[in-house]
């Protein structure tokens, strides 16, 4: 396996060192920035001999040594910073996105996408429509990223095991996403069933705010050990064709009663990428949600004038 990061920045290059540590394949990455891939990737690889891995990685700012890859990750943009809402940056961050989709499609004609910039839906949308592959190859980060985070509150407020956490959120990844406490379990019992609805209502507001809540605190920059942390495990299913259950952007052809949208959804991943989309049986003021922030990503697309 070959896989392509693009961004060497705080997302890309912990994505890089996570993937290399873990041996899954050959690494390549990029960024516009000159020295900045080449340096990191050469740190990196001088920790062959004590890690123990064996694959390539290498750095640089041509696309030419990406070519080939099976996987690309496009982490390349800019963060948001402190203030800053994930619709401001869209117009800053789609022209790096059409960039770099492009020049890394001309030599990885059959490589499968994980968009990872924000607005993720949005930007996985256009990826979509720049690459003009099927959707099943061009998917994005939210769902597993956003869950981690949910499963990390109620980790610590419930005082369980991580590990014992299921945690579903759907939608956007960002102001509009949706908890779902029936679907989000604790050793296999719904959240619903576990805290009242004012203790549900808390944990998902802090969810929804918990890229900002980091953001507050770094001043500079933006989370990216459980951003890289959720990206390897989407590789991981795609690199194993494993067929895991996970909730991603993905783009909607009648599921969920929704059609040309990117949201976060269950999905399965595997080798060709997402292999089925998970239709949950909604009730009626779980789907409203859904709907909502569909509409929420339609505005973001629609800024886009694609
Ligand atoms: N081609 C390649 N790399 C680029 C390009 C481009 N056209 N434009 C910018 N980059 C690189 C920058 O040089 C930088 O190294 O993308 C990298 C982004 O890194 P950071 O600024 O550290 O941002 P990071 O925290 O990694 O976040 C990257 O992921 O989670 C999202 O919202 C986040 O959209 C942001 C992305």
């Amino acid at each position: 396996m070959k896989i392509t990061v693009v961004g060497a920045g705080n997302v890309g290059a912990t994505l890089a060192q996570r993937l290399i540590e873990k041996d899954f394949g050959d690494v390549a990455l990029v960024d516009v920035v000159e020295g900045i891939p080449q340096g990191k990737a050469l740190d990196l690889r001088q920790s062959a001999n004590v890690l123990g891995f064996t694959h390539k990685l290498v750095g640089s700012n041509s696309y030419d040594v990406t070519a080939g890859s099976d996987i690309i990750v496009i982490t390349a943009g800019i963060a948001r910073k402190p203030g800053m809402t994930r619709d401001e940056l869209i117009g800053i961050n789609a022209k790096i996105v059409r960039e770099v989709v492009e020049k890394s499609l001309a030599v990885s004609p059959n490589a499968v996408f994980i968009i990872v910039t924000n607005p993720v839906d949005a930007m996985t949308y256009l990826a979509l429509k720049v690459s003009g592959l099927p959707r099943q190859r061009v998917f994005g980060l939210s769902g597993v990223l956003d869950g981690g985070r949910l499963a990390a509150f109620i980790t610590e407020d419930l005082g369980v095991d991580a590990r014992d956490v299921s945690p579903c959120v759907m939608g956007e990844h960002g102001g509009s996403m949706v908890v779902y406490p029936r679907f989000t379990t604790v050793k296999g019992k719904p959240l619903s069933e576990l805290v009242d609805e004012a203790k549900q209502k808390a944990l998902a507001e802090r969810t929804v705010d918990g890229g900002a809540e980091i953001v507050g605190f770094l001043k500079t920059g933006s989370a990216f050990y459980a951003p890289s942390a959720s990206i390897a495990h989407m590789v991981n299913a795609v690199v194993a064709d494993s067929g895991t259950r996970m909730n991603c952007a993905a783009c909607l052809d009648g599921e969920y009663g929704l059609s040309d949208v990117v949201l976060g959804v269950p999905v399965r991943l595997g080798r060709r990428g997402i292999q089925d989309i998970i239709e949950l049986p909604l009730n009626a003021e779980e789907s409203a949600a859904l709907n909502a922030s569909a509409e929420a990503v339609r505005k973001m697309i629609a800024a886009l004038n694609l």
